[in-house]
């Protein structure tokens, strides 16, 4: 296995147990650097990165965090509208432009995952988290300085170093869940007990009394109706921001 490969193999996700060590700012700079080579749509780069290492901020996107540094990655059409409007043209990113908004999606996941990677073959530990879209949504805008319109904070990577030794641990479903040759195949009545039970192993320390399973856990508890307060939040920062999808 080459060491490209041995890094994704050993990729996880940190769990606000960073310690304090101090990440260097020019790792932080050479892994905005890689991540940029991520792929995205026609190149049209519908993003901006807000880099952020003030504690106050940090604590704005995720609430509370170890992380020294973190990334916000915003879904952000304002450079090409702008360019095109200098240059007499129009450019209609928003409302129903589902082609536009899907792709601006991956674009922003891409750059992410890319940063992750980057900073995985340094030795610095992150994690993605899309806590921001948790977060009061005006103050986001407010605090960050985003454009009112065309601009969505989408999702954060947080960076620091964590004292857990990395190893290659199973955490995903087998691929004969995942992957499909050719045609897609729907999964069969015994299928679903052996997920139940492949997440059990990975999540134990979420199973007792009132959750046999750890995906009792998961459909109980975290997928409560509590989130739809934030959805509801979200869906008027999504129409205000130009990105109504009827
Ligand atoms: C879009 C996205 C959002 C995520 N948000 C969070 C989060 O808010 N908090 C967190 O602890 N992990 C978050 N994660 C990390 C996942 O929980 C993690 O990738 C998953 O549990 C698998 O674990 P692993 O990355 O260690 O293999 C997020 C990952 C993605 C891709």
């Amino acid at each position: 296995m080459n060491d490209t490969l041995k890094t994704i193999s050993m990729l996880r996700s940190a769990r606000n147990d960073f310690t304090d060590k101090e990440i260097p700012e020019p790792l932080i700079k050479c892994i905005i650097d890689h991540s940029m080579k991520a792929a995205n749509a026609s190149n049209v780069q519908r993003y901006s990165m807000i880099y952020i290492d003030d504690k106050e901020l940090l604590t704005l996107i995720t609430n509370k965090t170890t992380a020294k540094y973190a990334i916000v990655y915003c879904l952000d059409y304002n450079r090409i509208i702008e360019t095109a409007h200098h240059m007499g043209y129009e450019y209609k990113p928003g409302t129903d432009n589902w082609y536009d908004i899907i792709s601006g999606i991956f674009d922003v996941s891409a750059l992410a995952q890319t940063a992750v990677i980057a900073a995985a073959s340094l030795g610095i530990d992150t994690v993605i988290t899309n806590s921001v879209l948790r977060q009061n949504q005006s103050e986001i805008v407010k605090r960050l300085n985003l454009p009112e319109k065309y601009c969505i904070a989408v999702m954060a990577v947080l960076f620091g170093y964590r004292d857990i030794p990395r190893n290659e641990q199973m955490n995903r479903l087998p691929q004969e869940y995942i992957v499909h040759h050719n045609q897609y195949h729907s999964l069969r009545e015994e299928g679903h007990d052996s997920i139940i039970k492949i997440y059990d192993q990975i999540y134990p320390q979420y199973m007792d009394e009132s959750h046999p399973h750890y995906l009792d856990y998961f459909f109980k508890e975290w997928c409560s109706p509590s989130k739809d307060d934030y959805n509801k939040e979200l869906k008027d920062r999504m129409k205000e921001a130009g990105f109504e999808i009827k």
